[in-house]
């Protein structure tokens, strides 16, 4: 049947599924100081691996330019990620620019060992939030998986500089993996509980090609929360908003939240409202996309911001992704893009 409905004003603007558009996740590098197993494991991302030059960068003007066009189309929050962020130069110059968007939220995720050095930084360009992937309290279990020679102090420490640069509530990710780090799970909540920071549990995901993941890696999150209740009791919380990530608990006796994040046993593609844009100019509607789409070439071609938009809007209108929905069926073998390229 014709499509007779009258067309969207922007700030309505919704996919094929009726999501709107919220959350803008920006790649600033593709480069990372680990290499985590289930991200970027060394044996792929070794010597050999071509990482993208510098003329191949969105540039800071170019992304500012292009959030800007996102803001006018219900974009409210920014989330900078990497590979690690903190090591594109002057990452906080970017956040800085950005806080020319009144509304906009701005976030970003770190593997956290820049922090001591950049918190301040990133606290005084006007960074809101951040988020730090930590996997493991005990030394051995974090080096096996992010396959560098640091220790969890390091990371602490970066949680630390950002807690006391004011820059919060921080939230913790752990990816957990069975038979990797799941040990470290009640560890984990012991540790955060009372800290005032937020710790969430993610289910390994089946990103990318090369981290040769399998469904028996995964610990379902009711697992995760089962284990942790029987330490330290924990009741529901309420969503913050529709379409959250996380899926939020609290402990019992008032020492703090954390979340769950299962995107493998309960995904969330119903309510997802988030784009990628990779650290080349490319668009990417889902996580588990096998294409991007470049904007980065209409872009340089000199694309005024009403055909940048338009381009965005097309996109966005004919989106119909909803990947961890649907993964048993399928896909398995397609070629999809490595999570420290689009930043996860
Ligand atoms: P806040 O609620 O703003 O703190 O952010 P968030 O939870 O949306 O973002 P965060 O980057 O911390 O997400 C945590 C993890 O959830 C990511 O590292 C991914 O593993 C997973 N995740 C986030 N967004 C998606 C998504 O769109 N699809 C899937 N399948 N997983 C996602
Ligand atoms: N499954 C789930 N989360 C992942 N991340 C990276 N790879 C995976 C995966 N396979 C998450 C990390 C970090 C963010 C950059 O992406 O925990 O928080
Ligand atoms: Fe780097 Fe984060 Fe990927 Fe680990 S998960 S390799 S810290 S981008
Ligand atoms: Fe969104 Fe794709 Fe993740 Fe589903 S799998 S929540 S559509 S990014």
């Amino acid at each position: 049947m014709a499509d007779t409905s009258p067309p969207r004003l922007a700030s309505q603007l919704v996919d094929h599924r009726g999501r709107p558009l919220r959350d803008l996740r920006i790649s600033v590098t593709d480069r990372c100081n680990f290499r985590c197993v289930y991200c970027m494991p060394r044996a792929v991302f070794g010597k050999g691996y071509n990482f993208l030059s510098r003329a191949e960068l969105l540039s800071f003007e170019e992304i500012v330019r292009i959030v800007g066009i996102f803001t006018g189309l219900g974009v409210r929050k920014v989330r900078i990620t990497g590979g690690e962020p903190l090591l594109r130069r002057n990452v906080d110059q970017l956040v800085r620019a950005l806080t020319q968007y009144p509304g906009l939220e701005l976030t970003l995720t770190s593997n956290g060992v820049l922090l001591p050095r950049m918190a301040e930084k990133l606290a005084a360009a006007g960074l809101h939030r951040v988020t730090v992937s930590l996997d493991a309290l005990d030394d051995a279990t974090f080096q096996q998986i992010s396959d560098v020679d640091l220790a969890v102090a390091d990371v602490l420490a970066g949680i630390d500089a950002a807690a006391k640069a004011g820059i919060g509530p921080i939230k913790i990710n752990m990816v957990v993996k069975r038979g990797l780090n799941d040990h470290q799970v009640v560890d984990m909540a012991r540790h955060f509980r009372g800290s005032s920071h937020i710790l969430r549990f993610i289910e390994f995901m089946d990103v990318g090609t090369s981290n040769g993941w399998r469904l028996d890696d995964v610990v379902p999150s009711r697992e995760i929360i089962d284990r942790i209740d029987a330490v330290f009791p924990l009741e529901t919380v309420e969503a913050n908003y529709s379409g959250e990530v996380a899926e939020r608990w609290r402990y019992r006796d008032g020492s703090g939240e954390i979340g769950v994040i299962s995107s493998v046993t309960q995904a969330f593609c119903h309510a997802c409202s988030r784009i990628r844009l990779s650290t080349e100019g490319q668009l990417f509607t889902c996580l588990f996309a096998t294409a991007g789409h470049d904007l980065r070439t209409p872009l340089r071609d000199g694309a005024s911001d009403a055909e940048l938009a338009a381009i965005i809007v097309r996109l966005w209108q004919a989106r119909e992704d909803r990947y961890s929905e649907i993964r048993r069926d399928n896909t398995h073998g397609l070629k999809r893009i490595e999570m420290s390229y689009i930043g996860g």
